[in-house]
């Protein structure tokens, strides 16, 4: 855990969390930037600039940690998160790059560009991070101590801007202390954003590419390069389902019939449990043994994934209380028991 830092001349603690800057001067301890990276490998909350906005990193590859930010943020939902690298290298181990990704991540790459792309069949980010999509949002932001921050942590980071859900991006320390103090372990001063908009979100799943999120990159730039684009309003016109901010109900659902608030299994459902099953009953998953939201939001994409199998009639998932991440959690259940 960090300690109280006050060899930089705008280092500051911080109840709960803390603000530090860049410093020279302190070779008997870590540096903001090295304690910045050890405790998001350790699986902490680390708020860090970014050249569009401040975001909440976590590791990745970390089910727990990934959770964690969205019990931070409050967010009712699980929205996708980016997943933030130091080059474009090192994110094709996750996603499948096509001729059309290495083009604008050449080009745009470090910068504000965000591109959602195929997660690869062996890719070790948390499914959360993709709320249960089959792309991820990847991006290699331009801010120096991002870019120190991320080779330093030589992991994937999760990181949606730091601001409590519902409210505005944080585009310098200060804010994002205003926004969540006390929820994240550090807080990396990079001063004020230099854009202050998010980046742009290109879904290049799809041909055309889909505009998903005006940002930092102009639509006629990215049009320059790889030819027109549909917006997001523009293609759900045309009736398709999109994946895009908001559009959760085309998030995945399993094949087989969800049930809520199950006490028992019928004959034939998966039964996934959270917290002590009723007597005599095994689960076939289970969510939180100790009944913990965090937990059980770390393995649900994973749990209805697994139990989405055709010897199974149907899922059958215990009640999870109305609280914390439980709200983000039964929004999701209840999409994958709606009718369709
Ligand atoms: O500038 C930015 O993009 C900042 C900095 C921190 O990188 N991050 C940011 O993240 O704005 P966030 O979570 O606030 O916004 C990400 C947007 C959301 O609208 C989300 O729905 C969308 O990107 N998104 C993420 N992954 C997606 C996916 N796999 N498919 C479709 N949309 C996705
Ligand atoms: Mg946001």
């Amino acid at each position: 855990m960090a300690g109280p830092h006050e060899s930089g001349c705008c280092a500051q603690a911080a109840p709960g969390g803390m603000v530090a800057a860049m410093s020279e001067d302190a070779p008997d301890t870590l540096s903001p930037l090295q304690e910045a990276a050890a405790l998001l490998r350790a699986g902490r909350l680390v708020a860090f600039p970014t050249e569009t906005v401040y975001g909440l990193g976590a590791d990745a590859t970390s089910d727990v940690a990934v959770a964690a930010i969205f019990e931070a943020k409050g967010r009712p939902r699980f929205n996708p998160l980016i997943v933030h690298m130091a080059n474009a290298d090192s994110l094709e181990r996750f996603v499948t790059f096509d001729a059309r990704a290495r083009r604008l991540a050449q080009l745009f790459w470090p910068g504000p560009l965000t591109l959602v792309l195929p997660r690869r069949a062996d890719c070790r980010v948390s499914l959360l991070c993709s709320a249960g999509l089959d792309s991820l949002a990847v991006r290699v932001p331009r801010h120096p101590l991002a870019q120190a921050l991320l080779a330093a942590t030589a992991r994937p980071v999760a990181g949606p801007s730091a601001n409590r859900s519902g409210r505005v991006s944080p585009t310098t320390a200060e804010h994002v202390r205003a926004e969540l103090e006390g929820r994240v372990s550090y807080i990396l001063d990079g001063g004020p954003c230099r854009v202050g908009v998010e980046s742009t979100v290109l879904d290049l799943t799809r041909e055309p590419a889909v505009l998903l999120r005006p940002g930092g990159v102009a639509r006629e730039a990215i049009e320059a390069v790889i030819g027109p684009i549909e917006t997001l309003s523009a293609a759900a016109d045309s009736g398709e389902a999109l994946p895009g901010p908001g559009m959760l109900a085309s998030h995945y659902a399993p094949d087989r019939p969800v049930r809520l608030n199950a006490a028992t299994p019928r004959p034939g459902e998966a039964f996934l449990a959270f917290g002590k099953p009723p007597p005599g009953i095994v689960p076939d998953g289970q969510l939180s043994e100790s009944g913990d939201a965090v937990e059980a939001a770390s393995r649900l994409f994973a749990a209805l994934r697994l139990l989405d199998r055709a010897d199974f009639a149907g899922i059958a998932v215990m009640p999870v209380p109305e609280t914390g991440l439980g709200v983000a959690i039964n929004d999701r259940l209840r999409r994958a028991a709606a009718p369709r």
